[in-house]
């Protein structure tokens, strides 16, 4: 929980236009090695524009992007991957027919950087597959079993295993726990702990503020492209959170809006 020195990722005023639409506006935040920044907001806050900023898909059109303190612009999201800054998108872009094991060096082609893939044999691939998915506490039986027979927790968590493996210092995870049930949820809010514990800069997308606030250091609010504030943990309780991620007041009114009057 150091907050010596640069960190890892810091975002100076951002902005982005898509045409006269002002998708986001001055968004500052940082990301530190060892912690995990949650970014919140609802939708078209303006979230996954935000994700495609960090992760080379989109440049931004104002502000500053720095990573261990020097300015960086990605042309392409093969050099932000390139920076050691791993995207993973809630379609996981992983093939349900296919082994655990391929899945898992997927897209790790020599060019990368990330994984010298010609020099695996499969039988390498699998034993590095179940080592580094036990090293996440995850027990697969069978590194050959297809990839559709996992949970999505678990797919989740054998995405975040593999950005890991192949070097990543920021992981960025869009919504990975908005499309499953509670315990699965808290099956990948573990691996994300998981990840933090092992150094990396973590920057966990959601709008749910009973996921981000258990596991955040840092809260980033945005509501329609603007930043309603970028919290440290100690500044904002989970109440505060989940009432500005609410809407706190217009749910108050819409409660008040729907109560039966009194004697009806
Ligand atoms: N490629 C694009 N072209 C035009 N408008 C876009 C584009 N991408 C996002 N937007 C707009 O930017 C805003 C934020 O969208 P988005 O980042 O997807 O929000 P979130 O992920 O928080 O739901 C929305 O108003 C959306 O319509
Ligand atoms: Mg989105």
């Amino acid at each position: 929980m150091s907050e010596a020195g640069a960190p890892l990722l810091e975002l100076r005023g951002i902005g982005k236009d898509f045409g006269s639409v002002i998708a986001l506006d001055g968004i500052s935040t940082t990301v530190r090695a060892g912690q995990v920044t949650c970014v919140l907001g609802d939708n078209g806050a303006g979230k996954s524009t935000l994700i495609k900023v960090l992760s080379g898909v989109h440049r931004p059109t104002r502000g500053e992007l720095l990573l261990d303190g020097q300015p960086v612009a990605f042309g392409a999201p093969r050099e932000a991957l390139d920076a050691g800054i791993a995207t993973v998108y809630q379609d996981l872009a992983m093939i349900p027919l296919m082994a655990i094991w391929r899945n898992f060096f997927l897209g790790s082609e020599p060019t990368t950087g990330w994984g010298p893939f010609r020099r695996f044999d499969s039988a390498t691939a699998k034993e590095v597959t179940r080592r580094e998915l036990a090293a996440m506490g995850i027990d697969i039986r069978d590194p050959d079993q297809p990839v559709g027979t996992l949970s999505g927790g678990e797919r989740q968590s054998v995405a975040i295993a593999r950005a890991v493996h192949f070097g990543a210092r920021v992981l960025i995870l869009d919504e990975p726990t908005s499309a499953l049930g509670v315990k699965q949820a808290g099956v990948v809010l573990r691996y994300i702990a998981q990840a933090r514990d092992r150094g990396l800069g973590v920057v966990f997308i959601t709008h749910n503020p009973h996921h981000a606030h258990p596991v955040g250091d840092r809260f980033l609010l945005l509501n329609r492209g603007r930043s309603m504030g970028d919290f440290a943990k100690g500044e904002l309780s989970r109440e505060e959170l989940t009432g500005m991620m609410a809407g706190g007041d217009e749910l108050t009114e819409l409660a008040e809006e729907l109560e039966r009057p009194a004697g009806r």
